[in-house]
C-alpha cells in the first residue's frame, strides 16, 4: 500500500529536482486574513505573492498545506469527504505555465504515483463569452501530446455544464470541455472588493476512474464531474492569470500556476481504493475502535460512525497544535464541534469515554500523533501530546455533563408540559380510556435543541424511548433549524450596528457611556428602567427606557455624578462571547423585544475580579449584551470631556428619552 507519507515526499522530491522550493505548511489558522476561519487551500497563504509581491523563496515552490473545509462537516460519512486534509502544491510565481505544468503533474502522478494513465481523464475551461475569456485549447492540445506519448488517442469532447454532463455523458471522450462553475478557480466568498482583486483564472483538472459502475441517482450519465463515486478529482492546475475587478476581469501583472491535489485522494487512487479512510493514516484508529467496540468497520450500519471519528479527531488534532481550543466562537466553536459530533458517535458504537486513558477519542488522536510525527515534528513533543489529550479529554467531560443535564431537563420538560397519555374515564365500562398518546412536536424539539443546547438526535432517541412519538418530518425541524441560524445571523448583524450611526472614536466614546448612563438610570431611579431603543452619533447619544414619570433635576444631577465617577475612574471594558442563556444567567442587559443569537456577545465595564469561569464578571459596574465596538478603557472618555444630560423628555406612554453628550 502507497502511504501519505511516501506520496508527500516524493511529491517534494518530484518538484524539488524540478527547481522548486519546498517551504513549510501554514498554519490552519490564517495568519491576518479575516475571509475565512481556516486555510481551506494551499493559494490561501500564498495570495500576496500571487498578486505580485516577490516571495523570498523564489518563483517556483512546491509545499503540502494542512487544510480544513468547515462546510464540509456534514458530508462526512461517504468514502471520500475529509474535513481535514493535506493539499499538495506546487507554484509558479510568474516563471512557468501551462506547456511546463500540465506535463509536471502528469508526470508525477503517472511515473511517481504510478496510476496507469488509463485511468486519468483531465477537463479543461470551456470559455466564457459574455466574461470575455477564451476557451483553453491550449491546455487540451497539450494533455493530448501527453497521452499520445502513452500511447492514448485522447478525444476531445464538448460538456458545458454538470447537467449537459449527465444529459450527454463520457461519448468516448478523454478531454472534456466544461463551463466556469467546473473549471475556472477563485475562492469562494472572498468579497468583490477586496484589496488588489481576486486572484483566479481557467483551471484543468485531473480526475482518476476507479471503474466502479455508475449510480444513476447522480444522472442519467456518468462523466468526470458526476457525484457518483466513479471518478475522484485528484489534482487541479489553476492558471491564475486574471484578478476580478469591479469592471470585470483584468490581467494579473505576471502568470501563475496554482497547483492543488489532495494527498489523501492522490493515496486512495494510488491504492485503487475509492474509499479514503482505507488510506494507511486512519487504518491504526478504525481498528482501535473496531477492537474496542466489538463491530466492524465493513458494516453499513456503523460505517458512518468509524469515520466520523476518524475525520474529527484528527481535524480537531491539528487544530489544536494549531493553537485552537474550544469555545463558543469562530474557530473554538468549530473544534467544539467536531469534537462533540466524534463523542456521540463513540456512544453509536456502544462506547462509553468513561475516563482519559480509556477515552476512544484520546486514544485515537494519541494514534494520529504518532502517525504524523515524522511529517509533523512539532506534534511529538510531550508538550504536546499533553495539550492535545488534555484539551479533547475536558471537552469530552464538559460535554458529558450538558448531556446528563440535558436529560434531566428533558424529563422535567416532558413531565411539565402535560405531554402524558391523555385518558378519559370510559363511564360505560368503569375504565380509563387513552385516547391521545405523549407527543413531540417540532416546536418542542426545536425549543429543546435551540435554548438548551442538546444535539437533535439525543432528543429524539430519549423522547422514542420513553415511549413518545415522533410527531413531524426531518425536513419540518430541519427547516425551523435553518430559520432559526438565518435569523440569528441576521439579528446579530442587526443587533451589532447596536443604533450606532458609524464607528469612529467619538461614537466610540458615546457609546460606552451610554453603557454607564444605563445603569446609572437603574441605580438611581430603580431596577424598573430597561432600554428600549437607542441611537448613537459622533455628536450625541440617545437613549429610550422605561420610566412612569418625568425625571427631576436630583436624578439627572446624580445620574451624571454616577457616570462621571465611573468614567475617572478607569474602568476596563471587557468583551466576552458565551451562551445567550449563560449571559442571562448573569443578569446582562438586553434591549427588550431585540431578537439575540444563541452565541452572544457582552461587554461589561468594570474592574477584573476573580471568579474562574468569567474573572471579568466579579464586580462590574455594567454588563450588556452588545456587539460594540467600545472604547478599552473609560479613560478614553474623558477625551471627550464631561457626560452631560441634555434634555429628558417622553416618547410615549411609560417611556423616556435622554439626549446626552460629552464636552469640556
Ligand atoms: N487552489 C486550487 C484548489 O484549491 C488548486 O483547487
Amino acid at each position: 500500500m502507497k502511504t501519505l507519507a511516501d506520496i508527500r515526499s516524493a511529491f517534494f522530491g518530484f518538484y524539488r529536482e524540478r527547481g522548486h522550493t519546498i517551504i513549510p505548511s501554514a498554519s490552519l489558522v490564517p495568519q491576518n486574513d479575516p475571509t475565512t476561519l481556516f486555510t481551506g487551500s494551499g493559494m490561501q497563504p500564498l495570495v500576496p505573492y500571487l498578486l505580485g509581491k516577490d516571495h523570498p523563496e523564489g518563483k517556483r515552490l512546491a509545499n503540502s498545506q494542512r487544510s480544513f473545509r468547515a462546510e464540509d462537516v456534514e458530508e462526512v460519512g461517504d468514502n471520500r469527504h475529509t474535513t481535514f486534509f493535506e493539499m499538495l502544491g506546487n507554484w509558479s510565481l510568474g516563471d512557468y505555465f501551462k506547456k511546463e505544468q500540465l506535463p509536471f503533474i502528469f508526470s508525477f502522478l503517472v511515473d511517481e504515483v504510478g496510476l496507469k494513465s488509463e485511468k486519468l481523464y483531465v477537463t479543461v475551461f470551456a470559455g466564457d463569452e459574455a466574461n470575455n475569456l477564451p476557451k483553453d485549447t491550449e491546455s487540451a492540445e497539450i494533455w493530448k501530446h501527453l497521452f499520445a506519448e502513452k500511447g492514448i488517442d485522447a478525444v476531445e469532447i464538448e460538456m458545458g455544464s454538470e447537467a449537459d454532463g449527465a444529459r450527454l455523458g463520457m461519448r468516448g471522450g478523454r478531454i472534456f470541455y466544461y463551463d466556469a462553475k467546473k473549471n475556472w478557480w477563485s475562492r469562494a466568498g472572498v468579497p468583490a472588493n477586496m484589496p488588489g482583486g481576486e486572484p483566479g483564472g481557467p483551471d484543468s483538472e485531473v480526475f482518476y476512474d476507479f471503474g466502479t459502475e455508475h449510480d444513476p441517482k447522480f444522472g442519467e450519465n456518468c462523466h468526470p464531474n458526476c457525484d457518483c463515486g466513479r471518478f475522484m478529482e485528484i489534482g487541479n492546475s489553476v492558471f491564475m492569470q486574471y484578478q476580478k475587478t469591479a469592471g470585470g476581469f483584468a490581467f494579473l501583472p505576471k502568470k501563475n500556476v496554482d497547483f492543488g491535489g489532495g494527498l489523501e485522494r492522490i493515496a486512495a487512487a494510488a491504492n485503487n481504493n475509492p474509499d479514503v479512510f482505507a488510506t494507511d493514516v486512519f487504518a491504526d484508529a478504525i481498528a482501535l475502535l473496531e477492537k474496542f467496540s466489538g463491530k466492524q468497520y465493513a458494516d453499513s450500519r456503523y460505517q458512518k460512525s468509524f469515520r466520523v471519528i476518524a475525520d474529527h479527531v484528527r481535524a480537531a488534532l491539528f487544530m489544536i497544535a494549531d493553537g485552537v481550543r474550544p469555545s463558543n466562537t469562530e474557530q473554538g466553536y468549530v473544534l467544539r464541534r467536531l469534537l462533540r459530533r466524534a463523542s456521540q458517535h463513540v456512544m453509536k458504537l456502544g462506547l462509553e469515554d468513561k475516563d482519559k486513558e480509556d477515552s476512544m477519542l484520546v486514544r485515537s488522536a494519541i494514534i494520529f500523533m504518532e502517525k504524523y510525527a515524522s511529517a509533523y515534528p512539532e506534534l511529538a513533543t510531550e508538550e504536546m501530546y499533553q495539550t492535545v489529550t488534555d484539551t479533547i479529554w475536558e471537552e469530552e467531560k464538559q460535554f458529558a455533563r450538558i448531556l446528563t443535564d440535558g436529560i434531566k431537563i428533558l424529563d422535567k420538560a416532558m413531565a411539565d408540559s402535560g405531554r402524558s397519555p391523555i385518558t378519559v374515564r370510559d363511564v360505560a365500562h368503569n375504565s380509563d380510556r387513552i385516547i391521545a398518546d405523549p407527543i413531540i412536536s417540532a416546536g418542542f424539539a426545536f425549543e429543546l435543541v435551540t435554548t438548551r443546547g442538546l444535539p437533535r438526535e439525543l432528543v429524539e432517541e430519549y423522547a422514542k424511548e420513553k415511549g413518545y412519538i415522533i410527531n413531524y418530518g426531518a425536513e419540518e425541524l430541519d427547516q425551523l433549524l435553518e430559520q432559526h441560524k438565518n435569523l440569528s445571523r441576521s439579528g446579530a448583524e442587526q443587533k451589532f450596528k447596536g443604533g450606532l450611526a458609524d464607528t469612529s472614536e467619538a461614537t466610540t466614546r458615546l457609546h460606552t457611556a451610554h453603557h454607564l448612563l444605563l445603569k446609572g438610570l437603574q441605580i438611581v431611579l430603580g431596577d424598573h428602567v430597561k432600554q428600549r431603543g437607542s441611537n448613537i452619533t459622533s455628536e450625541r447619544l440617545r437613549i429610550d427606557f422605561s420610566h412612569p414619570e418625568k425625571m427631576t433635576d436630583e436624578q439627572k444631577k446624580e445620574v451624571e455624578r454616577i457616570v462621571n465617577e465611573r468614567i475617572k475612574e478607569h474602568l476596563p471594558m471587557i468583551r466576552s462571547t458565551m451562551p445567550k442563556e449563560e449571559a442571562e444567567k448573569l443578569n446582562a442587559q438586553h434591549e427588550f423585544g431585540a431578537k439575540y443569537p444563541d452565541v452572544v456577545s457582552v461587554y461589561s465595564l468594570g474592574p477584573v475580579g476573580a471568579t474562574e469561569e468569567n474573572p471579568q464578571f466579579d464586580r462590574a459596574f455594567s454588563i450588556e449584551f452588545c456587539g460594540g465596538p467600545h472604547v478599552s478603557n473609560t479613560e478614553e472618555i474623558e477625551k471627550g470631556g464631561t457626560f452631560k444630560i441634555q434634555k429628558e423628555e417622553a416618547v410615549a406612554a411609560g417611556v423616556r428619552r435622554i439626549k446626552g453628550i460629552l464636552a469640556h
